[in-house]
């Protein structure tokens, strides 16, 4: 097989980057290691900056996303006593959107056939060839065990954190940036309505919470938990009386409980892999980097990443640009690094750090309490949150 664009993986960088290259005419395939069904199994992060709403616009894919997202104004910060609320409409003119990556990535998925977009699902043992020459090649086995070769122009790694593009990287040619936190989210997802009708971040003595949703009538929780904490020690009950708590006494009055139908513990980590380009392949999303879910900003990233590559490869294929995918890597990681300090920042903020003195708590406290009374200090959380420009 010969195709322009080779993309491997099927998740939300991968499926935005093919829609917009088959937009622009460009031919690509995608491959995936994984069922359909397994990739939209994933329970994932669900507020979108308007940049990565502006995508599945442009690509006239947001009739689900306008109907059942959901506009937020605002977020709230929790610090035991009270709720800050960042007034994001107020201080920066602008909203996110509430709607979960399962249900952003199932409109890629649906629409992929009528696009003409090929996605290759249950793609066993990929591997990327001669990137650093003018023929690049992936191979790979299919369900019947079949061997499989695409030639393509340019491949694309969009395959996150654990796929093998990154590690397709010559030897001694990146440079990796890592920082493991020493705790985890347990989360659940249960169809009750949410405690509040936006967001609340809460910084608790026993740790952290968050209170999410997916829509009017489920909800998704978070608490901070010890990174080595066993599922089974945390009934639904014990998750129900230990988030009222961290959430404190308003939202604790309003939170309905109800059977978990989602429950998993993910562990935190910020990770950046420089360059996010060598030769004819580009990583893209996850595969480059990770945030702590804190700042909202792991599917945002990886739509920044594609409106990046897109416009690079477009401007290549299309207009003969042979130097536009070189600046790719630098623009991509200028906001990266900028997301990763933001999200970063909130984590510490947000968290209980088992290392932490009582005055590393109190400077918590100190700057909770001064984000409480500074519209610049809300100001400058607001322009991150939503998402700096592009
Ligand atoms: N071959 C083919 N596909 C692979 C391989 C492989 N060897 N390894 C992984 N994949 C696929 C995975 O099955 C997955 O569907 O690549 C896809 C990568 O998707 P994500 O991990 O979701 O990464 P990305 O598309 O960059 O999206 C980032 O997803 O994980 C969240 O928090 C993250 O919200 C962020 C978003
Ligand atoms: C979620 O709804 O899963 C979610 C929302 C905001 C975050 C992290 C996760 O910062």
């Amino acid at each position: 097989m010969k195709t322009q664009v080779a993309i491997i993986g099927a998740g939300p960088s991968g499926l935005l980057l093919g829609h917009l290259l088959r937009a622009a005419g460009i031919d690509v395939v995608i491959i995936e290691r994984v069922s359909a069904d397994y990739v939209l199994g994933r329970i994932r992060a669900g507020v979108l900056e308007r940049t990565t709403v502006e995508l599945v616009e442009r690509l006239g894919l947001d009739w689900r996303l306008k109907s059942e997202g959901l506009e937020h104004g605002g977020f709230n910060l929790a610090d035991g006593e009270r709720l800050i609320r960042i007034d994001l409409q107020d201080l920066v003119g602008t909203t996110v959107t509430v709607y979960g990556q399962t249900e952003l990535t199932r409109d890629l998925m649906e629409a992929a056939p009528e696009r003409g977009l090929e996605i290759i699902y249950e793609a066993s043992d990929v591997a990327i060839h001669d990137h650093n020459s003018d023929t690049p090649s992936v191979t790979f086995s299919t369900g019947d065990g079949t061997e499989q070769k695409i030639e393509a122009e340019i491949v694309c790694g969009c395959d996150g954190f654990h796929g093998p593009s990154r590690r397709s990287i010559s030897a001694g040619a990146g440079k990796t940036y890592e920082r493991v936190y020493p705790f985890g989210w347990l989360g659940i997802l249960s169809d009750v309505p949410p405690c509040h009708e936006e967001l609340i971040y809460a910084n608790h003595e026993n740790g952290f919470a968050l209170a999410s949703m997916r829509s009017e009538t489920r909800s998704r929780y978070y608490i901070q938990v010890p990174v080595d904490e066993d599922i089974n020690d945390w009934s639904d009950d014990r998750f129900w009386d230990e988030l009222a708590l961290r959430l404190g006494p308003g939202p604790a009055e309003t939170l309905v409980r109800g059977p978990s139908i989602e429950k998993s513990i993910a562990p935190l980590r910020s990770f950046v892999f420089e360059p996010m380009r060598e030769g004819r392949l580009l990583l893209v999303g996850d595969s480059a980097h990770i945030v702590p879910p804190t700042g909202a900003k792991g599917l945002n990233l990886a739509a920044s990443d594609v409106h990046y590559a897109s416009a690079a490869l477009v401007a290549y294929f299309n207009k003969g640009d042979n130097d536009a995918i070189a600046g790719y890597s630098a623009k991509a990681l200028a906001r990266v690094w900028k997301a990763e300090r933001f999200s970063w920042s909130l984590t510490k903020l947000m968290h209980r750090f088992p290392d932490d003195s009582p005055f590393e708590r109190e400077m918590q406290r100190a700057e909770l309490d001064y984000i409480a009374n500074s519209r610049a200090a809300q100001m400058s959380i607001a322009e991150n949150y939503i998402g700096l420009p592009v």
